[in-house]
């Protein structure tokens, strides 16, 4: 080799090549590494038995009734896979404005809980807090007369709900709503009723993203009319979701979330600089979608693609992902 214009020493110019010479090295020295159980699976459950059926914006995503769910979970759990985060599907007859069915006794989201503790405790089960699976209006909260969304009274309902969960069986409670409040909320009324060892994962810094398109098709979801930014973050800004990670923390959250993941690496990479709290990272519907989408057309390999993406995520500072591909990634281990 020619000596370069900086006069470089021959032997510290070909380090990187160096260490990169073979398969072993290069495993022997990769810095981030994904690993089954630092992947949640977000699962759809329905209502009825014997159901399991495919969803046209999430290839290879299913909603199971409970019964087919429960295989589902001991598979997963089989594969390595150490939590879940359940997704109640409600009829659109049984939504209204006040979301009334979410706190209904017995409604599918309990008798699931119940289900699945029973079948297989070992599971890590989370669930997310929010009311737009129940509203008609599509809207995480409850909407005044004027329009508005009423965050206190949200407050209330969450609480309320949070707590069935957790008697139900939950055992980390993930506040997906943005609400003003709700981790202290939260928090306060689990240890009232001795529920002090349930966790919250607090979706910290959610985003008024448009990739949860996938996800709101599924739930039937989609708001009737206007969007969600008066609560959900504006993509555009980072400082403002340190303040939003901070105020979480101090009111009790155990793990903070950043989502969407992919646009948002800076998020999670300035969030990890801040707190030793664990960082969860949502690589939402239309994340997994548009990789899915693309390969269909035979325009990437799925599996490359998202490995790359999961790792990234990691690497960025996230200690646990929640995604759509995490049976598929623990099913090919990728690494
Ligand atoms: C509910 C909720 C949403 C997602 C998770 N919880 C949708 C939304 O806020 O509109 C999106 C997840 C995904 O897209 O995979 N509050």
């Amino acid at each position: 080799m020619t000596q370069t214009l900086l006069e470089t020493p021959e032997y510290l110019v070909r380090r990187p090549r160096r260490n990169r010479k073979d398969s072993s090295i290069r495993s022997l020295i990769q810095e981030t590494r994904l690993h089954p159980s630092n992947l949640v699976a977000p699962l759809f459950i329905i209502e009825g038995q014997n159901e399991k059926q495919a969803l046209p914006s999430l290839p290879g995503v299913y909603r199971y009734s409970v019964d087919f769910l429960i295989q589902e979970v001991q598979e997963l759990y089989q594969l390595g896979i150490r939590a879940v985060d359940l997704f109640p599907i409600i009829p659109p007859e049984r939504k209204d404005p006040f979301g009334s069915e979410s706190l209904r006794p017995g409604n599918l989201l309990q008798t699931t809980l119940e289900a699945l503790k029973r079948e297989i405790p070992e599971m890590c089960l989370m669930v997310d807090i929010a009311l737009d699976p129940y509203t008609d209006h599509g809207h995480d909260g409850l909407v005044t007369e004027e329009g508005e969304i009423d965050n206190d009274t949200t407050l209330d309902v969450l609480a309320e709900m949070s707590l069935n969960a957790a008697d139900a069986g939950a055992d980390v409670i993930a506040p997906s709503d943005m609400m003003d409040g709700r981790v202290a909320h939260i928090r306060h009324k689990l240890d009232s009723y001795g529920h002090t060892n349930v966790n919250i994962l607090s979706y910290a810094a959610k985003y008024a993203s448009a990739l949860y398109g996938p996800f709101r098709d599924t739930l039937g979801s989609g708001l009737k009319k206007g969007d969600k930014k008066s609560y959900q973050m504006n993509p555009a800004n980072v400082r403002e979701a340190l303040i939003e990670c901070t105020l979480d923390e101090l009111e009790g959250a155990d793990f903070l979330m950043i989502k969407p993941a992919l646009s948002y690496l800076d998020v999670i990479a300035k969030v990890r600089e801040q707190t030793n709290l664990p960082i969860a990272a949502f690589h939402v519907s239309g994340e997994y979608a548009m990789v899915l989408a693309a390969a269909e057309k035979g325009w990437c390999d799925a599996d490359k693609v998202l490995w790359e993406h999961l790792t990234a995520i990691k690497r960025a500072g996230a200690d646990f992902i929640l995604t759509y591909a995490a049976k598929g990634f623990a099913k090919n281990l990728l690494n």
